[in-house]
């Protein structure tokens, strides 16, 4: 049985190397904040982070974490860029339907972690992958700046 170490714990999964991450998180381990969108690598809801990088969960194998650390939306505040993250998307009152917003927060924090001061293209291009159907791409750039801000 595969172990992978999730938000800084050793966690047995019962499931196969090859299953994609998404499933040891949502179906395996209960952890459902981590949403299942297109299972394409097309859409971002899935998006975990895997030594601090943001990847796709659903086009990810359990093989490809193990002896790596992986944070999910469960964990993000407990980090000092995530933390910030999410008040900024409650400051800015964010979410609409709320499907996409794990995911979003979780590549606003990626993006935070690699470039404290990003431009408005930067911000796009690390947002890019992460699609919303309720169309709450202005907040999420303002909240992304506001954070940003309050990091500085
Ligand atoms: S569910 Fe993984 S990118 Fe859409
Ligand atoms: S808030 Fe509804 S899909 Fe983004």
């Amino acid at each position: 049985m595969p172990t992978l170490n999730i938000n800084g714990k050793d966690t047995p999964v019962n499931a196969d190397e090859s299953t994609p991450i998404l499933w040891a998180l949502r179906d395996t381990l209960g952890m459902t904040g981590t949403k299942f969108g297109c299972g394409a690598a097309l859409c971002g809801a899935c998006t975990v982070h895997l030594n601090g990088a943001a990847i796709r969960s659903c086009v990810t194998p359990i093989s490809a974490a193990v002896g790596q650390k992986i944070t999910t939306i469960e964990a993000v505040a407990s980090d000092r860029v995530g933390k910030a993250v999410q008040d900024a998307w409650v400051k800015h009152d964010v979410a609409q339907c709320g499907y996409c917003q794990s995911g979003q927060v979780m590549s606003a924090t990626a993006l935070l972690k690699a470039k404290a001061k990003p431009t408005n293209a930067d911000i796009d291009a690390a947002m890019a992958g992460n699609i919303c159907r309720c169309g709450t791409y202005v907040r999420i750039r303002a909240a992304i700046k506001d954070a940003a801000l309050a990091l500085a």
